[in-house]
């Protein structure tokens, strides 16, 4: 069993991160974190040695026990300490202290549990480390500008048509210089060619169908272009294939198994007279396939996928075209305070005006579930809801608390969930990931609509893609460009396989070893780029046990429970069909 020495080591790992950060007194501040952050360090170092050794191993119920023993006794110890401060501040003794630390210490405070039941409705409600697993940190040689995920059409042969080693998307990174890099989700790269241009490359779309495979790149200049990326399982390619295009480049990866390419396909100019461009993307509405592309005076290019100019309708009257959101055929920008749908066949711009709605639109994200359903944020970063019947009847659906989501926000929508990044500021706190709970529209007094909350470093660019029956895919791009990160986010919700499931008993342990891992060596690693619960304002709980990391702690609990029921049970309908 493969998973074993990975679950040893990873709660080896996590009983050191969270030893760490639990010897941490409360309000110990930034000395605290210095402490907790060589702690990590020396674990990392230890990493490579650990592997060699031969690690013990205990059996998960043990395993959780032990570290259960673990917090209490850091409970215990820290609570001991606390009492012989209380002790001696009381005693009047000079602990040569500051006046300040001194004068904090005394002072009667608000009862901390009191103030954090203010902020209940926008902390998150869950750690992040429970959902997200870093799959890859890809370094970028010189720096990349824009990041997207392409997604792929399975071409697997007729005779074997659920061929599991195709990738379902690659992730695309574009230079400013024109280089364009293709990686598969773990992080090998696929494929590198340039997308020549002859100006720097400042916008990045990609079809929204799996079946086309098109990356269109746009310059400063004005000129789009458009590659076709396919991607092969080499059986079909070792057929002969007559005149094959001197222009198509090659890769193979995934040991030989499959084989991609990409190929110039078509290239179009803005209208002479345009303004500079802002926005880029591709859609496709009944059947037909086009390119828009938004300017600085609000006028939106429309082109055929073949390159050919169709038409130039104004949607922002005068402001600048923002972004653009599609799903299905339903095709949105925002600009300034307009913001609507665009119908390409009637070359149509419907704009919405939503009377409850105050404030401008600073994203647009179609519910990937509901055409019909909108999530918006405006200037302060609150997320409204709206259900834009025949795209022009504007009903609020909902708004989630001012100040769950802060500052520039952008929106993309998953399955059930909005997946919200926050662009606060510059720095290593700079941004936070958050993902909202939309089960809770339409609903009155939930608990908080903030499933986690993730702290992270200035991000440049980022990609989400939705997968269907696995876990969706982010990619974060450094603000300088040198480094993507690739995360797998499992927010499904857990089903029971069936009981004719031949592997149905080996589903338990594989999610258990994923939790653990995520809660240890995860925890560990993304420290610096993931401040663990984050800010949501659990007011002054401390450092070392904050509401996510007890969340955790009892769904690893749980986790274990459920493990134990079944971990001696033989294999059910084993002998079944
Ligand atoms: C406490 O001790 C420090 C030096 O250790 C001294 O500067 C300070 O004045 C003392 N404070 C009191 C209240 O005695
Ligand atoms: C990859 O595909 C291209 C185009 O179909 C083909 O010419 C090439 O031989 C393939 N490479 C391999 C190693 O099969
Ligand atoms: C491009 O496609 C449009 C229809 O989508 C067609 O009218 C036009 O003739 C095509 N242009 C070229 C150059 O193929
Ligand atoms: C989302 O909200 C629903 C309804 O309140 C709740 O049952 C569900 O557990 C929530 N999901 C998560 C991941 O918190």
């Amino acid at each position: 069993m493969p998973w074993v020495p990975s679950l040893s080591l990873a709660a080896v790992l996590w009983v050191t991160a969270f030893a760490g950060e639990g010897s941490c007194p409360a309000g110990a501040g930034s000395k605290c974190d210095a402490a907790t952050g060589s702690t990590a360090a020396t674990s990392g170092e230890d990493r490579p040695a650990a592997k060699v050794k031969v690690l013990p191993t205990a059996d998960i119920l043990t395993q959780e026990i032990d570290e259960l023993k673990g917090v209490m006794q850091i409970c215990k110890e820290r609570i001991e300490l606390l009492e012989e401060l209380d002790r001696t501040v009381k005693s009047g003794v000079n602990l040569s202290l500051p006046e300040s630390h001194m004068r904090m210490l005394k002072e009667q405070l608000p009862l901390m549990s009191e103030v954090t039941t203010v902020d209940e409705d926008k902390a998150p409600t869950s750690s992040a480390a429970d959902f997200l697993i870093a799959k890859a940190v890809i370094p970028q040689e010189t720096p990349a500008s824009l990041v997207q995920f392409l997604s792929l059409r399975s071409r697997g042969s007729p005779s074997a048509p659920t061929q599991t080693n195709m990738p379902t998307a690659l992730l695309v990174a574009v230079e400013a210089n024109s280089n364009v890099r293709l990686y598969a989700p773990t992080g090998e790269e696929v494929l590198a060619f340039s997308a020549g241009h002859e100006q720097p490359v400042t916008y990045l779309a990609v079809s929204p169908s799996h079946e086309d495979g098109l990356i269109t790149t746009a310059d400063a200049g004005g000129t789009i272009r458009i590659h076709t990326v396919n991607v092969r399982q080499h059986r079909l390619a070792k057929e002969k294939k007559k005149g094959s295009p001197s222009d198509e480049k090659r890769s193979q990866f995934l040991g030989t198994q499959v084989n991609v390419t990409s190929q110039f396909t078509t290239e179009m100019q803005l209208p002479a007279g345009s303004a500079k461009l802002t926005a880029l993307a591709m859609a496709t509405q009944q059947g037909a396939k086009f390119v828009a592309a938004g300017d600085d005076e609000g006028k939106v290019s429309i082109f055929s996928h073949n390159g050919s100019f169709v038409a130039k309708v104004d949607a922002g009257q005068g402001s600048r075209v923002e972004a653009f959101s599609s799903h299905l055929s339903s095709f949105m920008f925002h600009a300034g305070s307009e913001w609507g749908f665009i119908n390409f066949e009637r070359l149509l711009v419907q704009h919405v005006s939503c009377p409850e709605f105050e404030g401008r639109v600073t994203s647009v994200v179609i519910d990937s579930q509901q055409a019909s359903r909108v999530v918006v944020s405006d200037e302060e970063g609150t997320i409204w809801v709206f259900n834009l019947k025949e795209k022009k009847k504007c009903k609020l659906e909902h708004r989630f608390p001012k100040g769950a989501t802060r500052g520039q926000v952008d929106l993309a929508s998953i399955r059930g969930f909005t997946i919200a990044l926050e662009r606060a500021g510059q720095g290593v706190d700079a941004a936070a990931v958050l993902a909202i709970n939309m089960s809770h529209v339409g609903k009155s007094h939930q608990p908080s609509s903030v499933v986690w909350r993730a702290g992270r470093s200035a991000v440049r660019d980022w990609a989400v893609h939705k997968r269907h029956q696995q876990g969706d895919l982010l990619a974060f791009l450094s603000e300088d460009g040198r480094a993507v990160e690739v995360f797998e986010l499992l927010m499904q919700v857990y089903t029971p396989p069936p009981a004719t499931d031949a592997f149905g008993d080996f589903k338990m342990p594989v999610i258990a070893v994923a939790i653990v891992l995520v809660l240890g060596y995860q925890y560990m690693k993304q420290k610096g780029n993931f401040g663990g619960g984050g800010k949501g304002g659990h007011g002054g709980g401390g450092k070392g046990f904050d509401t996510g990391e007890l969340a955790a702690l009892k769904r690893k609990l749980e986790m274990s429970k459920k493990l134990g029921g079944g971990a001696g049970k033989p294999r059910p309908g084993a002998g079944g069909l």
